[in-house]
């Protein structure tokens, strides 16, 4: 099956940006470590990252012909803020698991919202870089037994 791993604002400067809340490993650590996994078990894994809203939301939109399984999303400050990110996945029903580094629920008062909470398929939060390791596992899963 085909994935879709999307990351946004600021997560280009993981492994720099405040490592006691989002830890040492880059994004590109990351990225490295999910392709190894999804290619292991014979998937394929797009990966993207971006600051503008504009481009998360045309990549979402391009995923409509792209036949993704399942897209592994961290909205990042955008979790908190955009209805356009929200109506983008449902506009292509693009199912996703929600990820967070951090586990938002510790944290700031305008952290507790989230505009995608509600339509993921599951939200995975405050176990770092594994976090995404984990929903790889779960959307895996899934589409095997989707196609069992
Ligand atoms: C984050 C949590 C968000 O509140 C924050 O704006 C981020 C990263 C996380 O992965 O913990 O940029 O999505």
């Amino acid at each position: 099956a085909h994935f879709l791993l999307l990351n946004g604002p600021n997560l280009n400067l993981l492994g720099h940006r405040e490592p006691q809340v989002y830890g040492r490993d880059t994004l590109a650590d990351i990225e490295a470590r999910l392709q190894q996994i999804a290619e292991q078990a014979g998937h394929r894994l797009s990966c993207f990252q971006s600051n503008s809203e504009a481009e998360l939301i045309d990549r979402i939109h391009a995923a409509r012909d792209e036949d993704v399984a399942c897209a592994l999303i961290n909205p990042a400050a955008f979790t908190h803020t955009s209805v356009a990110l929200r109506d983008a996945l449902l506009g292509v029903e693009l199912s996703f698991i929600e990820v967070h580094l951090s586990n938002i629920a510790k944290r700031e008062a305008f952290r507790q919202h989230s505009y995608f909470a509600d339509i993921a398929i599951g939200t995975i939060t405050g176990f770092g870089a594994q976090g995404y390791v984990m929903a790889l596992n779960a959307a895996m899963q899934r589409a095997t037994d989707a196609t069992r």
